[in-house]
């Protein structure tokens, strides 16, 4: 072959990295690494290592500590002494060790991306370009947010020690995502990494040694998932960051649900791509060679359903299959290959099953038939399914490799069901030459990242994070920095005492209430309905006196009220302005009623607290009617030809489990910021005083208030509120009952993931203003959606 013919075919030699720095590095090492604790290096306490390869040539590159329960507890333990050390710093000298950290982490950017591709598997290409870079930035940008915690975040206190826990598809770069916002906010971190990549993390040790950051801020000990159980269990852990499979975000749930551990995950995803028949398709392509081959597919992020508009799919489809041919898989440090390694020999028979069982379901491969694939290592060549089901294993499940399973839709409503028809919702990607179409599909998918017209973009200062069963919580930005806070106040609130039943109770003002059939009725879809049990629940005063009945719902009662309030959709499309409207009418009704309720609140709490429940009360709504056209998200500007738009979006529907106290306060401090950002909510009222249902539904029903967007079901909150936890379409739980049902709806929440919100057994009083509104009640209303819009010359 001539030159000229080699160049037009593009054929490339191979260009190999120089492996040389890692290997002197591994060897100063003596290829062995200990737990990183208390700035120092520890010997794993049961004596046990285990084995780090190359999965792109099965070599050896070192012994690692397997960390104990033994060895979390002397970390935790170092992390704890260090707190106070480290919280006493300013922020200034905090930003500094954390610009320290960036700048020396680009000082070794080469050796650290090199170390990561022969570690994980990945193009040298990716590792250099792509996640070392994002690293010194993550820090960079954190280091920015340590300077300015003071100013930006007053009122707000560091978690404490916190136990991170990372996968291996991208080791330094999730490292970062959870140290860097963890340090800024003034916590001190036991991180684990995945059992397959942990060297990075131990350069990263060596550099935390190098900048004299304080010992035991920041400590390492590996391990596999024992060693993160133990952290996740272990008592001095104040919060666990997680980041991995969904099953594990589950277990992790279900394991600190007893606990007031504060946790975030970010899980899985089966994210669609989708184009449309405007789109300029060979951008798609590329953008699609992106979004499902990088790092060999082992994204949680990766696109990994192509949704194509029938009109265009089959001449996409040969592009796409043109495009793959001319990928070249092989050894991840040569520069000149897209696709590297698959991390270890259990994922490769993972992504073999899954295609297998994809094509026993009736779906077609097709892979490359001239790719040359390596002899030796651990590779998988990029694999298309077309003739996919949308029900199919392979549109389902996460596969976590180079595949790509395809399937068409018509209308812009069909990609969108289709996009929606997932048990996840991490991220999406939209390709159309109209805004109006992009900008509409953006909107109504469920992910927390939406890139339009681009793919996996990422940035420290644009939140990261999922929908669903993608897990909850957000990595990067402001709404990051804001999962390693907590408000002061709620950190130093004193444990929840129960209050007797009728504690201020107003014998006089009791007995003139007319007690005349106070017969109150469950509140579902806007209507008054009788409960499907038949029975109600007497309501007495202090002294014993019957003030009225009120129904006892049960799990049918549950179902039917969540049912209304899914079918109330139409209440979180609103625009901001409606529901404002709405709330102030709330108020106003409440206004005009306010003596009468007042005085057979009075029943229950006393004279002079109703009278303030009521005023209060009054407050609140309009706070919150004030609040949801100002509660607005940003647009951030990261350092690409991008904006990303970060969208506030109400979670969906959510169950709203109110206190004994407060009856009708507390029941407004919850519902009205839940519904002022667009939720439809299911409550369950005070057990104590049930009958303010009453005087709440003949308000909402005057109130302009579509039926379906506020439920109400009364009866034994503890039977009830397992109906909520357990109950699929239900997308978010507050708890502000006992600490008891904080922890059982913590975890039967597990079985779709849902955001659990609770009082954490802590006192809050619903009558001071700092603790019983604003943005922290907003914040657990609402979820982040970014939407990435390419913008700039
Ligand atoms: P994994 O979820 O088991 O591992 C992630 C991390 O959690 C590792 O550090 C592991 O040691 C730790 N871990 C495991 N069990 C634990 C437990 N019970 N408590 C605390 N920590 C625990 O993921 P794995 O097994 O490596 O991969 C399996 C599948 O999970 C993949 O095929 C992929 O589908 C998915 N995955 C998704 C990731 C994501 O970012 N969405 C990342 C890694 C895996």
């Amino acid at each position: 072959m001539s030159i000229v013919e080699k160049f037009v075919s593009m054929e490339y030699g191979s260009a190999l990295e120089d492996p040389r720095e890692v290997l002197v590095w591994l060897d100063r090492h003596n290829r062995r690494f200990l737990h990183f604790i208390d700035g120092t290096w520890h010997s794993p306490a049961e004596g046990r290592y285990f084995d780090t390869t190359d999965p792109s040539t099965g070599v050896l590159l070192a012994a690692v500590a397997q960390g104990s329960p033994q060895d979390v507890d002397v970390a935790v333990k170092a992390a704890r002494v260090a707190l106070p050390v480290w919280q006493a710093l300013s922020g200034h000298a905090r930003a500094r060790y954390l610009y320290a950290l960036a700048r020396q982490i680009q000082k070794h950017s080469r050796r650290l991306a090199v170390l990561e591709t022969m570690d994980n598997g990945k193009p040298i290409r990716e590792s250099r370009d792509i996640d070392i870079p994002l690293v010194a930035r993550h820090f960079y940008y954190h280091a920015g947010w340590a300077q300015l915690l003071p100013q930006e975040f007053r009122g707000h206190t560091a978690c404490g020690v916190v136990g991170q826990i990372i996968p291996w598809n991208f080791p330094l770069l999730m490292l970062a995502w959870k140290i860097a916002p963890a340090l800024a906010t003034g916590n001190t971190v036991v991180l684990k990494p995945a059992e397959f990549t942990p060297l990075t993390a131990l350069a990263f040790a060596e550099i935390c040694q190098e900048v004299g950051l304080p010992a035991g801020v920041v400590n390492i000990v590996t391990g596999d998932g024992s060693t993160g159980e133990a952290l996740v269990k272990h008592p001095g852990v104040d919060k666990i960051a997680f980041t991995g499979s969904t099953e594990v975000g589950r277990a992790i749930r279900k394991a600190t649900a007893e606990s007031h551990k504060k946790i975030s995950l970010e899980l899985g995803g089966k994210s669609p791509f989708i184009i449309f028949e405007d789109a300029d398709l060979d951008s798609a392509v590329e953008g699609l060679v992106d979004g499902i081959w990088l790092n060999q597919g082992q994204v949680c992020c990766a696109g990994s359903r192509l949704l194509m508009q029938e009109s265009v799919g089959d001449k996409l489809l040969a592009k796409v299959r043109e495009r793959m041919g001319g990928l070249r898989v092989g050894a991840p440090l040569d520069k000149a290959i897209d696709v590297g390694a698959i991390v270890a020999r259990v994922q490769l028979e993972r992504i073999q099953r899954l295609v297998d069982q994809g094509v026993a379901e009736g779906a077609t491969c097709w892979q490359p038939p001239t790719m040359a694939m390596p002899s030796q290592g651990l590779y998988f060549p990029p694999t298309l399914l077309t003739n996919v089901h949308p029900s199919s294993i392979v549109a389902q499940q996460e596969i976590f490799g180079p595949v790509l399973a395809a399937m068409t839709f018509r209308t812009p409503h069909e990609a969108v069901e289709l996009a929606n028809n997932s048990v996840y919702g991490l991220a999406a990607s939209v390709w159309s030459e109209s805004v109006n179409v992009a900008l509409h599909c953006a909107a109504q998918l469920k992910a927390g990242v939406v890139w339009v017209n681009s793919t996996n973009l990422f940035d420290a200062a644009c939140g990261f994070g999922g929908y669903r069963e993608s897990g909850y919580g957000r990595e990067g930005g402001r709404e990051g920095l804001l999962e390693y806070l907590e408000p002061t106040w709620f950190k130093e609130a004193p444990a929840i005492k129960s209050s007797p039943a009728t504690e201020h109770a107003d014998e006089n003002i009791e007995f003139a209430a007319p007690l005349i059939d106070r017969t109150v009725k469950l509140y579902i879809g806007g209507k008054q309905v009788r409960p499907d049990s038949g029975y109600s629940i007497e309501v007495r005063s202090a002294s014993g006196a019957l003030l009225g009945e009120a129904p006892s719902g049960n799990r049918k009662d549950i179902r039917n009220a969540v049912e209304a309030a899914r079918k109330a959709e139409a209440w979180g499309k609103a625009t901001a302005h409606t529901r404002a409207q709405v709330l102030y009418y709330i108020a106003e009704n409440l206004s005009q009623r306010a003596e009468e309720i007042a005085n057979r609140l009075a029943a229950i709490v006393g004279a002079k607290p109703a009278e303030l429940e009521v005023q209060c009360g009054i407050e609140r709504i309009f706070s919150y009617a004030a609040w949801s056209d100002k509660y607005d998200g940003a647009v951030h500007s990261p350092p690409f030809r991008n904006v990303s738009l970060a969208m506030y979006e109400p979670i969906g529907v959510a169950g709203i489990v109110c206190p004994s106290e407060a009856p009708l306060l507390a029941f407004l401090s919850l519902v009205m910021p839940a519904i002022a950002v667009g939720n439809r909510v299911v409550v369950i009222p005070s057990e104590r005083y049930p009958l303010i249902t009453g005087d709440l539904y003949q308000i909402f029903e005057t109130s302009d208030l579509p039926g379906g967007t506020v439920n109400i079901v009364t009866g034994r909150v503890s039977e009830l509120m397992k109906g909520l936890a357990e109950h699929a379409d239900v997308d978010a739980l507050w708890c502000f009952a006992d600490e008891n049902s904080g922890a059982v709806a913590k975890f039967l929440s597990a079985s779709n993931l849902k955001q659990v919100f609770t009082n954490e057994g802590r006192d809050i009083d619903w009558f001071d203003v700092q603790q019983g509104e604003g943005r922290w009640f907003l914040h657990h209303a609402t979820q982040v959606k970014n939407i990435w819009v390419p913008y700039g010359e």
